[in-house]
């Protein structure tokens, strides 16, 4: 099986109303239920400064994505950046996300000179920590009753990575 990581464009948004149309996707995210195919295709044509959405395709097929929100406009955060993913329900556990965030960790490391990556997570949602943790992501704090999911409360780790120092050629 072959991923391919590309850029997401507007012509996307099918893909991705149908990736947060999966109980899945939705548990483990803050996307509301019933995504709409327009809201996606807006926010995919005219994307918010600063962010850079990539899919993964199998045999063309868009299965998942992964958007990195960079700050160009705040001088001292210009080192960080947020991350968010999502794998359709049918393609989770099958290496989509590793792919993803390979893609995301390169960029920020040795294109745009990001040194910190930030992200939110469920205390219970073991393959993202998993994944993340898999990265080099560490758990920096835990925000109590944070997010409303499925009728009652959930609490989020901070997670962060740190950028690796980079090895020197002998
Ligand atoms: C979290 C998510 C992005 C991971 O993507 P994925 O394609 O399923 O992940 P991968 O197949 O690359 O696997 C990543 C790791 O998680 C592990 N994993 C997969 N499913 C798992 C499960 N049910 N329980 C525990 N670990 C699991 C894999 O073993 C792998 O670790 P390894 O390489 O050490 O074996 C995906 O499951 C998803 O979209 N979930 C719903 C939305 C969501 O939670 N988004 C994250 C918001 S913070």
């Amino acid at each position: 099986m072959i991923i391919t990581i590309r850029r997401a464009e507007a012509g996307d948004a099918e893909a991705y109303a149908k990736i947060f149309s999966g109980p899945k996707a939705i548990w483990g995210t803050l996307q509301i239920p019933y995504p709409s195919v327009e809201m996606w295709r807006k926010r995919l044509a005219e994307p918010l400064e600063g962010m850079y959405s990539f899919v993964a395709c199998v045999d063309g097929e868009v299965v998942g994505q992964l958007a990195l929100h960079t700050n160009p406009n705040r001088p001292r955060r210009r080192h960080a950046a947020g991350i968010g993913m999502a794998v359709r329900d049918d393609w989770q556990g099958k290496g989509v996300g590793t792919a993803l965030m390979q893609a995301a960790v390169d960029l920020a490391d040795k294109w745009l000179n990001l040194s910190r990556l930030e992200l939110e997570v469920y205390t219970d949602n073991e393959p993202a920590i998993r994944l993340y943790k898999k990265f080099g992501f560490q758990i920096e704090g835990t925000a109590v009753r944070a997010d409303f999911r499925d009728g009652e409360f959930a609490d989020i780790y901070m997670m962060a990575r740190l950028r690796p120092p980079r090895e020197t050629k002998p």
